[in-house]
């Protein structure tokens, strides 16, 4: 029930095939044009670009990881052909939770009228229309590029990673394991963590836990740095190269899943009183993904990690459950999965005292298909807690509910996923399909599937329910 284990993360290391991803297709009622009414008969840019700027340009914009802006009528009427495609798919904006089954802060779907608008728009020639109407786009712009620590005041500590990363211009997905270690003049407390990336152009998604050294446990945490490459087949053991280990070989103490960088999410700001962690003197940041998109040029990258300190320890501190692959639930059947087959699995968990729940993470790798997450009370009510109906390994979001979510004492967790392995998952790293299995917790290998679910809670007070977890200004 800690939220700090003395386990090591598994790798969240996965091998990817360039362009080999399930594309628009199916005729199902999903890729069909919602039928609306009320439409305009003429649908202009002016009607469109509301829409564009407030669900794509966070990404689509110059120097982000989309492969081309959307930020101008010219840059969307030369795409018009395939936005009309992507979004009328849902494959635009990325979000792969259900929202008819539970709802999240931050959604990016569109809603079934801005789908109607910009298909009927794309139909009509995308024409421009009075742009005098809207407001400068250059405010939309400003609005991304401050982020939600703006108003913060200057970080108190920046832990940089060790060295500049070099990313060759091959055209490849780059996954690397990396830690930015740090030593501080003592312990502490940390209000607010945020990673800063350096290439924001290939930075795609990054996943970081925090590492605590106990006092005189090591020595030196700035030795054995190296940036692995975790795309390639060979079997590595990542943790004793990156020299994560106490002098004495034990494990130092993890706090899993602390601190997560996805283009155009913002991360959880939780209300006053919540949140915040004990920091040690020494410690590292484990990037146990990062992930760096594919580029036709050689570039680099220098990533860092912004700390904001509390001189007071925090008033509800954040916990986790950590159910599935070396975590604290034990996934049934075992994750073995031949090759050629479909399979299902899940993993329980009971809650012994009653939780507010604050942000959920699903976490599998490229032989996801879907994923369901649920609580039951002891009185046998459902709640539902997120549907993954297309399991799309690209887009590991963390999803943080508007309100508190309380979970009663006696609950259990119920987590089902379908896993699929063979020729017909288009993620499949392997062709013939090969037998897949969990990692055993110290080798990692990329052929490694895993099944994890985290959830970060505080222990409940009467009237949680009722606080909003909307972003505030710090
Ligand atoms: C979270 C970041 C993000 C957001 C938000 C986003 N996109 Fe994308 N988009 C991408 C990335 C990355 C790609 C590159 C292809 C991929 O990885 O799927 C892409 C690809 C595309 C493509 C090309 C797809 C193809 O296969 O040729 C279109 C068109 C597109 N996006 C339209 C949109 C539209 C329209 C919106 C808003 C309604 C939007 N995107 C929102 C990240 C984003």
């Amino acid at each position: 029930m800690e939220r700090s284990v003395f386990l090591l993360l598994p790798l969240a290391v996965v091998v990817m095939l360039a362009g080999c991803r399930a594309g628009p297709g199916g005729e199902d009622q999903r890729h069909q044009v919602p039928r609306v009414d009320g439409l305009p008969d003429t649908v202009t840019f002016a009607d469109v670009a509301p829409i564009i700027r407030a669900h794509c340009i966070g990404c689509h914009r110059q120097g982000q990881i989309a492969p081309f802006p959307l930020v101008s009528y010219d840059q969307v009427r030369r795409k018009a052909k395939t936005v009309r495609k992507m979004v009328v798919g849902r494959w635009m904006p990325p979000w792969p939770a259900d929202t008819a089954y539970s709802r999240f802060l931050g959604e990016r779907t569109l809603s079934a009228r801005q789908i109607a608008l910009l298909a009927k728009w794309v139909d009509q020639g995308s024409p421009v229309g009075d742009t005098t109407r809207l407001p400068p786009v250059a405010g939309d712009l400003a609005r991304l590029m401050q982020g939600v620590h703006a108003g913060r005041r200057p970080p108190d500590k920046v832990v940089w990673l060790p060295d500049t990363f070099h990313i060759p211009g091959d055209n490849r997905d780059r996954f690397i394991i990396t830690k930015a270690p740090f030593e501080l003049q003592r312990d502490t407390f940390l209000a607010a963590v945020e990673f800063v990336p350096g290439n924001r152009r290939h930075v795609h998604h990054m996943n970081g836990a925090m590492i605590s050294y106990a006092e005189g446990a090591k020595a030196d945490v700035f030795d054995g740095f190296a940036y692995i490459d975790a795309d390639s087949n060979k079997s590595l053991d990542a943790y004793a190269d990156l020299k994560l280990q106490n002098d004495d070989g034990s494990w130092p103490l993890l706090t899993p899943n602390m601190v997560n960088y996805l283009p155009g999410l913002s991360p959880p700001l939780y209300p006053p009183g919540i949140g915040g962690y004990r920091i040690a003197r020494k410690g590292a940041f484990l990037l146990n993904t990062m992930h760096y998109g594919p580029g036709m040029r050689d570039t680099i990258d220098r990533s860092r990690f912004n700390l904001w300190f509390s001189p007071v320890a925090p008033e509800r501190p954040i916990k986790e459950l950590f159910l599935g692959t070396l975590g604290s639930s034990p996934v049934e059947p075992p994750l073995v999965i031949p090759p050629d087959t479909v399979m299902s699995f899940r993993t329980r968990m009971r809650i012994p005292a009653d939780i507010s729940v604050l942000t959920i993470n699903p976490h599998l790798h490229l032989l996801g298909k879907s994923f369901l997450a649920y609580a039951v009370t002891p009185l046998h009510d459902t709640i539902p807690l997120i549907h993954i109906p297309d399991w799309d390994f690209r887009w590991q979001f963390a999803y943080t509910f508007p309100r508190m979510l309380h979970i009663p004492a006696g609950s259990v967790i119920c987590v089902e996923v379908v896993m699929d392995n063979t020729r017909d998952n288009p993620n499949n790293p392997f062709d013939p399909p090969r037998l897949a299995v969990a990692p055993d917790g110290r080798n990692m290998r990329t052929t490694d599937e895993m099944l994890q679910f985290f959830v970060n809670y505080v222990d409940y007070r009467p009237g949680d329910e009722e606080i909003s977890l909307e972003p505030r200004k710090p």
